[in-house]
């Protein structure tokens, strides 16, 4: 059942975080829906851009749609991931998005804040809420001084400001995390004393943190160990996703780990069965890895087994399956 992305959050708000995980073709939609069913949890399905158009839009949304058959316990949200305002714009007219997000973090404040306005009037319009962002992700490392990487933070006033200004739903902040396999160099915990002053100044509003995954060392080392040359890689410790949520962030982005676990899978199928040219066994075999790597992270999120609590939030049987 697909629900807005507002009554997720409402739900979560302070107690858990949602896991928000990006997927591309339908052995991760398969994977992603059945860890989710299996761990009771409540889910956003992210579509970046390069998704997208990876096969095409109607093939990803297609497959989204018979999943939500296949599984007709499941309750998540649809959501763009770091959208442009074009694809905003494309998204919240197609009718079926719950939510978009407006990446405008790289331009200067003041322009970041009209461009999220406009796409905030738009999607209100229809239904849809809003993410954006504030503050720039990457490159905080250790060898980087302190100073120097706070400036790529998310200012604590200035999200109070551009919250108010722009009348985005959730907004995602630099809290010391990156994109991709190579977070830290050394040092792996999130700036704690930034989000409790974000949440100090905007009590009750929710907080995204991006480049969550946590990069397992065992998975790294398996990939390796099966021919890769994945070298240096450092993620977020996931045991702090928790306390992150208690602070306000109520949504968790992963990609990249699930790009881990369909790599390892598939390095290792063709170095032990290097004869065979049947794609279907290793995907079978990714589908229930993303499942198992899908419900563990849910676990640490604090989402696992929240569904039965949401739908009673949200008014509904378990049985029925409809557009809330
Ligand atoms: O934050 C970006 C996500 O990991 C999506 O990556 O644009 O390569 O699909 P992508
Ligand atoms: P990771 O690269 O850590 O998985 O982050 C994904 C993300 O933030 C998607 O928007
Ligand atoms: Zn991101």
């Amino acid at each position: 059942m697909i629900v807005t992305t507002a009554q997720l959050f409402k739900h979560a708000y302070g107690k858990y975080a949602v896991g928000a995980y990006n997927i591309n073709n339908a052995e991760q939609a398969m994977g992603l829906f059945k860890g989710c069913v299996q761990s009771q949890a409540p889910f956003i399905i992210q579509l970046s851009k390069g998704a997208r158009k990876y096969t095409d839009k109607r093939m990803l949304e297609a497959i989204i749609r018979a999943a939500g058959d296949v599984f007709p316990e499941a309750i998540y949200a649809v959501h763009l991931d770091h959208g442009d305002e074009q694809t905003c714009y494309e998204c919240i007219d197609s009718g079926f998005f719950s939510s978009v997000m407006i990446d405008a973090s790289h331009d200067p404040f003041d322009q970041n804040v009209a461009i999220t306005k406009r796409v905030v009037e738009k999607a209100h319009a229809k239904g849809l809420s809003v993410e954006a962002e504030l503050g720039m992700l990457g490159g905080v490392e250790e060898d980087i001084k302190v100073e120097d990487g706070n400036a790529c933070l998310t200012d604590p006033d200035e999200a109070k400001d551009f919250v108010n200004k722009t009348g985005c739903d959730s907004l995602a902040c630099a809290i010391g995390t990156s994109h991709g396999a190579f977070k830290f160099k050394g040092r792996q915990s999130l700036h704690f004393d930034v989000l409790e002053k974000i949440k100090a100044r905007l009590p009750g509003y929710p907080l995204v943190m991006h480049g969550s995954s946590s990069v397992p060392k065992d998975e790294v080392d398996r990939i390796n160990a099966a021919g890769g040359k994945i070298k240096d890689s450092m993620g977020v410790d996931p045991t702090e996703y928790l306390p992150a949520a208690k602070l306000g962030v109520t949504k968790v982005n992963i990609d990249t780990d699930g790009r881990l676990v369909w790599t390892r899978v598939h390095r290792e199928y063709f170095r032990d069965n290097p004869g065979d040219f049947d794609f279907r066994p290793p995907g079978k075999i990714f589908i229930e890895e993303y499942a198992k790597f899908i419900a563990s992270r849910n676990q640490l999120l604090g989402s696992a087994g929240q569904l039965t609590d949401l739908r009673a939030s949200l008014g509904v049987r378990k049985d029925q399956f409809a557009k809330v």
